[in-house]
C-alpha cells in the first residue's frame, strides 16, 4: 500500500497512530542530529522527522533527499513541540521508521511554492510543475467545484447535457475560425466551433427542450487577460421561453454559485440596465457598478463660453470622484497622460476641484465664471473635497469609451474595485445590429439568429440601427460573464435577417441552408445563454487573468510553450492534406 492517509489530514487526535504517507519532498533541512522533511501532496503538507539517535542510516538517507523527490514513509504520528499554526497538520509530525524513495527528481527550474521565484514564461514551460503549487492547484479545484454545482443546478431543473461536434463548418460573422484540413476531402476544411450555437438550436427543433453543455469553444481573436483562443462555455438553450424565463433560470444559477461557492446569499433581483443607458452612464456595455461615478453630460453647461476645445466638441462629459480633491498636480498630470495614451486616444483632460468653501477651482478657469462652474458642480451633485474630471471629443461614442477608461482607472486608484465585493448586472435591449466601419455595413451585434423585439420589427426596413434585440448579457464587476438571446424561429424572419446582413439568398442557403431547412419542420420558440466558465472561476478566485484557472493555457501569442504548439508540419503530412504553405511577408 502506498499510503494510508494523505498529507493533509492528520491531526492531534491521530497521535500514536502508525501511518504510511506518500508525496513530494517540499524541502528537507538538517538540524543537529535530526532531519526535518516537509512532505507534500494535493491535500497538504506534513512534517516528517528523522532522528540520528533512533536510526542513523535512515537519517543519513533523509539528509540526501532532494526537492521534489517522490517518497513513501511509514512512521508514528507524534505531537509537535513547536507547532505551526499556519497549516492544518501543524500540530503533529511523523517520526519516520521506514522510507522508500519512489522516484528521484532533478532540481526544479523554480521553487514550488506560492511565492515562487519562477517568472511567467518559465512557469508556463513547466506548467506541470506550476500546477503543483497550492495557489494554482486551488484554482483548478475551485473550477471543478463550480462545474459540479452547475451540473447539479441544471440537472435538478431538467436540463440534459448533450455533446455537439467539434469538427464543423466555417461560418462568417463573429470572430475568426480555427480551421482543420480534411485529408479525405482535399482542399476542404472543418472549423472548430466558436460556440455550439446552431447545434443547440437544432436540439430545440429535435424537442430536447432544456439542453446544456460544458463545452470548449475556439476563437481566433486577439488575446487579452479575459480571452483565450480556447475557452469553456456553460452553454444552455431552452424551448417555449421568453426573455424573462431565461433570465430567471440563469440568475438563479448565478445566485446558486454565489451561495455554494462563495457563501454569499443574494436575495434581491440583479439590477438591470438597457444597453443605451449603460453607454450613456458608463460608456461601456459591461459597466463595473461596484461604485458610482456615473457620467454627467455637460454640453448644455460648458459649451458656448469661448473654450475652443469644448465648443468644437460633440460630447462633453465627466465624472465626479468623491473626496479626491486631494489629488496633486502630479497625479492629475499622470491621469492626463493616461487618457492620452494611444490605446485610449483622448486629447486632454480638464479637472476641477471643489474647495472647502464650495468654490470650484478648475484647469480652465479663464474661460468659465464661478457661476457656470457652480452649475457644473450642481450637475454632478459635487461637494467640497470632490474632484471632477472632464473629457470632450468630436465623436460621442469614442469619447464615452475614453471616459469609461478614465472612470475605471480612477476607481482603481481610489481602491473602489474591491475583489471581494460583487456587483451583478443584466445589460438588456442590445441593438440588433452594429455598424462596422471596416466592412462598411451593418453586422449582427450578437449573432444573426438573435430575434428583434417584436415592437421593433417595423424598423427593420426603415432604421436598422434603432432595432433592439431580445438579447441580454450578464456583467459582474465589469466582466461580461455571459450572454444570450431569444432566437428567431421563423424561417421568413431568419431569411430577412440574412438579407439585411447582406447575404444573397444563394449564399444564405449555402451557408445556413441546413438550419433554414430545419426551421421548416416545426421549430419551437426558443432562447438561451452561455456563461464563460473561465471568467466565472477567475472572478470567484480573484484572478487577474483567466489563464490562471486553465490547466494548460496559451500565452498572449496563442502559443503553448510547454508542448511548443503551434508548430510546422512535415512536408509529407502537408502533402497528404494537399496543402502548400506560402507565408506572406
Ligand atoms: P458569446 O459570444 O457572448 O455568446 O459568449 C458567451 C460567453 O463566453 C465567454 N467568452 C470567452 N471567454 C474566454 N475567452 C474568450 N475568447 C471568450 N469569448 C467569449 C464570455 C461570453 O459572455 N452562442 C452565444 C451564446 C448564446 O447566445 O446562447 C455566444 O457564444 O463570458
Amino acid at each position: 500500500m502506498y499510503r494510508t492517509e494523505t498529507c493533509g489530514e492528520l491531526r492531534i487526535a491521530d497521535v500514536d497512530k502508525v501511518v504510511t504517507l506518500a508525496g513530494w519532498v517540499q524541502r528537507a533541512r538538517k538540524m543537529g542530529g535530526m532531519v526535518f522533511v516537509d512532505l507534500r501532496d494535493r491535500y497538504g503538507v506534513t512534517q516528517l522527522v528523522f532522528s540520528e539517535d533512533s536510526n542513523a542510516e535512515l537519517c543519513e538517507r533523509a539528509s540526501k533527499l532532494g526537492r521534489e523527490y517522490v517518497v513513501r514513509v511509514t512512521g508514528k504520528v507524534s505531537e509537535r513541540q513547536s507547532k505551526n499554526a499556519n497549516i492544518p497538520t501543524g500540530d503533529i509530525e511523523i517520526i519516520v521508521e521506514e522510507m522508500v524513495v519512489l522516484n528521484e527528481a532533478e532540481t526544479p527550474p523554480f521553487t514550488i511554492e506560492n511565492n515562487t521565484d519562477g517568472g511567467d514564461d518559465l512557469r508556463m514551460k513547466y506548467r506541470y510543475l506550476d500546477l503543483r503549487r497550492e495557489c494554482v492547484r486551488e484554482n483548478l479545484e475551485l473550477r471543478h467545484r463550480m462545474t459540479m454545482e452547475v451540473r447539479r443546478y441544471l440537472d435538478a431543473r431538467g436540463f440534459i447535457e448533450v455533446e455537439t461536434p467539434m469538427l464543423i463548418g466555417s461560418t462568417p460573422e463573429g470572430a475568426r475560425d480555427f480551421v482543420v484540413p480534411s485529408r479525405m476531402n482535399p482542399g476542404q476544411f472543418y472549423a472548430l466551433p466558436q460556440s455550439p450555437q446552431l447545434f443547440k438550436q437544432l436540439l430545440m427543433v429535435s424537442g430536447f427542450d432544456r439542453y446544456f453543455q460544458i463545452v470548449k469553444c475556439f476563437r481566433d481573436e486577439d488575446l487579452r487577460a479575459d480571452r483565450q483562443p480556447e475557452f469553456t462555455q456553460i452553454d444552455c438553450e431552452m424551448s417555449f421561453v421568453e426573455q424573462e424565463d431565461v433570465i430567471s433560470i440563469f440568475e438563479g444559477m448565478a445566485k446558486h454559485l454565489f451561495k455554494e461557492i462563495r457563501g454569499v446569499e443574494i436575495n434581491e433581483p440583479f439590477k438591470r440596465i438597457t444597453w443605451h443607458d449603460a453607454m450613456k452612464l458608463y460608456g461601456s456595455d459591461k459597466p463595473d457598478i461596484r461604485f458610482g461615478m456615473e457620467f454627467v453630460e455637460l454640453m448644455d453647461i460648458m459649451k458656448g463660453h469661448g473654450f475652443p476645445v469644448f465648443d468644437a466638441a460633440e460630447y462633453v462629459g465627466g465624472i465626479c470622484a468623491k473626496g479626491a480633491a486631494t489629488y496633486t498636480r502630479k497625479q492629475l498630470d499622470a491621469l492626463t497622460d493616461f487618457v492620452r495614451r494611444p490605446q485610449i486616444g483622448a486629447k486632454g483632460m480638464v479637472y476641477a476641484r471643489v474647495e472647502a468653501d464650495g468654490n470650484v477651482k478648475s484647469s480652465v478657469d479663464k474661460f468659465y465664471s464661478q457661476e457656470v462652474l457652480q452649475q457644473m458642480k450642481a450637475a454632478f451633485g459635487a461637494e467640497p473635497g470632490d474632484l471632477i474630471l472632464i473629457l470632450s471629443g468630436e465623436d460621442t461614442m469614442k469619447t464615452r469609451k475614453q471616459l469609461c477608461e478614465l472612470r475605471l482607472e480612477v476607481a482603481q486608484q481610489l481602491g473602489l474595485r474591491d475583489k471581494n465585493k460583487f456587483a451583478c448586472l443584466w445589460v438588456v435591449d442590445f441593438p440588433l445590429f452594429e455598424w462596422s466601419e471596416e466592412e462598411g455595413r451593418f453586422m449582427a451585434m450578437h449573432h444573426p439568429f438573435t430575434s428583434p423585439k417584436p415592437e421593433d420589427i417595423p424598423l427593420l426596413d426603415t432604421d436598422m440601427g434603432a432595432v433592439r434585440a431580445n438579447a441580454y448579457d450578464m456583467v459582474i464587476n465589469g466582466v461580461e460573464v455571459g450572454g444570450g438571446s431569444i432566437r428567431i424561429y421563423d424561417s421568413a424572419l431568419q431569411n430577412k435577417m440574412f438579407e439585411l446582413l447582406g447575404f444573397t439568398p444563394e449564399r444564405a442557403q449555402q451557408q445556413f441552408g441546413w438550419l433554414l431547412n430545419a426551421f421548416k419542420y416545426g421549430a419551437p420558440p426558443h432562447g438561451g445563454l452561455a456563461y464563460g466558465l473561465d471568467r466565472w472561476v477567475s472572478l470567484f478566485a480573484g484572478l487577474d487573468s483567466i489563464r490562471d484557472c486553465i490547466a494548460f493555457p496559451k500565452n498572449n501569442s496563442g502559443r503553448d510553450t510547454m508542448i511548443d504548439a503551434p508548430s510546422v508540419l512535415e512536408p509529407a503530412q502537408l502533402d497528404e492534406l494537399s496543402i502548400a504553405i506560402d507565408i506572406k511577408k
